[in-house]
């Protein structure tokens, strides 16, 4: 398992995103949250931003998408070049259908479950996905407290992939800090969203770095 780390803007200064996306160069990823003030009681940005981003870096785009109704909207941001959009199951009226328009607008198709949210009910989705994504906090907001009750489910997650013989990356997200990663890493995640621990670090590119390599030392021992 390769580990990646894909540090969220949510933390960023808004008003200057090229240079905030330039701070984080050795990254995997930049995480994009879309969140519609329906689906979380928070308002971000969306596609026109998410557009302007695409044309000011080579970093590959993980859009999350918490939205209401992401069976519209989620195949317009693969269309506009993300790399990767993820939707979230309780919000999807259609995921198998959306998850494959993404898949054939050239993105890879990922599926986020709450921390509320059971795993085994999906497991039948895990052929139609490229990434599940576990959220370790409610989403809605950077800076929350890691939710350590959720690891079970990664790990019920990662055994459900390994069971399929699935080549599907599994993501956490919310709280994974240089205090959190090593758990997350021992259940079975393979992919980091960090937004605070990246954008409030003195040097963004070091953060990076150091979780990435707190990750791989524990991953190298699985
Ligand atoms: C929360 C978002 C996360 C958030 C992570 O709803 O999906 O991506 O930005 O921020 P931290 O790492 O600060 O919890
Ligand atoms: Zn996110």
């Amino acid at each position: 398992m390769a580990v990646q780390i894909a540090p969220s803007i949510l933390s960023a200064d808004f008003a200057r995103l090229a240079d905030e996306v330039a701070a984080i160069a050795d990254a995997d990823w930049v995480h994009v949250d879309v969140m519609d003030n329906h689906f979380v009681p928070n308002l971000t940005i969306g596609l026109p931003v998410v557009e302007a981003l695409l044309k000011t870096t080579t970093l590959p785009v993980d859009c999350h998408l918490m939205i209401e109704d992401p069976d519209r909207w989620a195949p317009g941001y693969a269309a506009a070049g993300a790399a990767s959009v993820t939707i979230h199951v309780e919000a999807a009226s259609a995921p198998i259908r959306t998850l494959r328009e993404i898949r054939s607008a050239g993105a890879r198709a990922g599926l986020a479950l709450n921390p509320g949210t059971a795993v085994d009910p999906y497991a039948d989705l895990l052929s139609e996905i490229d990434m599940l994504l576990v959220m370790t906090v409610e989403p809605g907001f950077g800076g929350q407290r890691f939710l350590d009750v959720v690891l079970p489910k990664v790990r019920r997650a990662r055994e459900l992939i390994k069971g399929r013989d699935l080549d599907v990356w599994l993501q956490v997200d919310g709280g994974v800090n240089a205090g959190t990663i090593e758990r997350c890493a021992e259940a079975g995640a393979d992919v980091f969203v960090a937004g605070s621990a990246v954008y409030s670090a003195d040097d963004p590119a070091a953060a990076v770095r150091s979780l990435r390599e707190r990750a791989a030392a524990v991953s190298s021992q699985a």
